[in-house]
């Protein structure tokens, strides 16, 4: 399946690219340690037996996911009180944050927030059709492929520590380099480094996805990098992107 929402650096158009390179050993457990929209968590295929955990750092983010998996049909009602508007935007842009919201509510707010926006970038309002119908209807197959997966709200560093054994398989998709302030975490040139290092010390497997730049290829050099070609999803439609893929086996 897909996910329900567009997210800045969501890949949509990488996402096959990425799963035709999972190993062909037996995974014991799945960890997609940068979620996101979760482009390739829901377009793969969710084997019996086998852990699936999906983390982010974005507290927001991980509220609706949490939100959409015990309580999907309170967020579609909490979603029905919503008219998109440039005032309710930015109505919602400021509550989001204010005590007193309930889970739900704030997670309704998200889902909005990132649907009504530019980009999904939560913070401006786009100008072009939006329709958080569609959206809403689909928040129940999103609950059920959730429903035996373990959502975490923590730094990578502590999800690569934990869940780390010899059958694991990490997907990690940071904020690209030099690019990092697209997110409101603020994940530093030294977190791309602590990040080479701790997967550099794994017993499990990683496949790694990351801008194509001669910094990244350098940090990584000695592990398998493919470069790979994806279109422009946002603005420039007809420009082709080259984006790294890197795995340690
Ligand atoms: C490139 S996006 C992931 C996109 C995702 N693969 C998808 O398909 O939508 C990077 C994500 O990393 C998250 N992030 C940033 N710093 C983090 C950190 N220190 N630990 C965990 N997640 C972090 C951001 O909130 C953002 O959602």
């Amino acid at each position: 399946m897909n996910s329900f929402i567009p997210w800045i650096g969501g890949k949509k158009l990488l996402r096959k690219e990425i799963i035709g390179r999972f190993p062909r050993d037996k995974i014991d457990r799945y960890i997609e340690v940068f979620g996101g929209a979760g482009w390739v968590l829901f377009y793969k295929e969710n084997k019996t037996g086998q852990l699936e955990v999906f983390n982010d750092i974005d507290e927001n983010l991980i509220n609706l996911y949490r939100c959409i998996k015990y309580h999907a049909e309170a967020v579609q009602k909490e979603l029905d009180w919503l008219l998109v508007s440039r005032e309710t935007f930015h109505d919602y842009k400021r509550l989001i944050n204010v005590d007193g919201c309930t889970d739900i509510q704030r997670a309704s707010m998200y889902l909005y927030l990132i649907k009504v926006s530019f980009g999904a970038d939560r913070k401006s309002f786009a100008t072009s059709s939006k329709n958080i119908d569609n959206t809403k209807k689909l928040l129940i197959e999103v609950q059920k492929r959730l429903s035996s997966v373990v959502i975490e709200n923590k730094s990578y560093e502590s999800i690569i520590k934990v869940y780390d054994r010899e059958n694991a398989l990490f997907y990690l998709d940071p904020p690209y380099y030099k690019a990092e302030s697209c997110y409101d975490s603020k994940f530093t040139e030294e977190d791309h480094i602590n990040l080479r290092a701790l997967l550099g010390d794994i017993k499990g497997k990683f496949i790694l996805s990351y801008n194509n730049d001669p910094y990244i290829k350098e940090l990584y050099k000695g592990f398998c990098i493919e470069e790979v070609i994806r279109n422009n999803n946002l603005s420039n439609k007809n420009k082709e992107y080259k984006e790294l893929i890197i795995r340690n086996y």
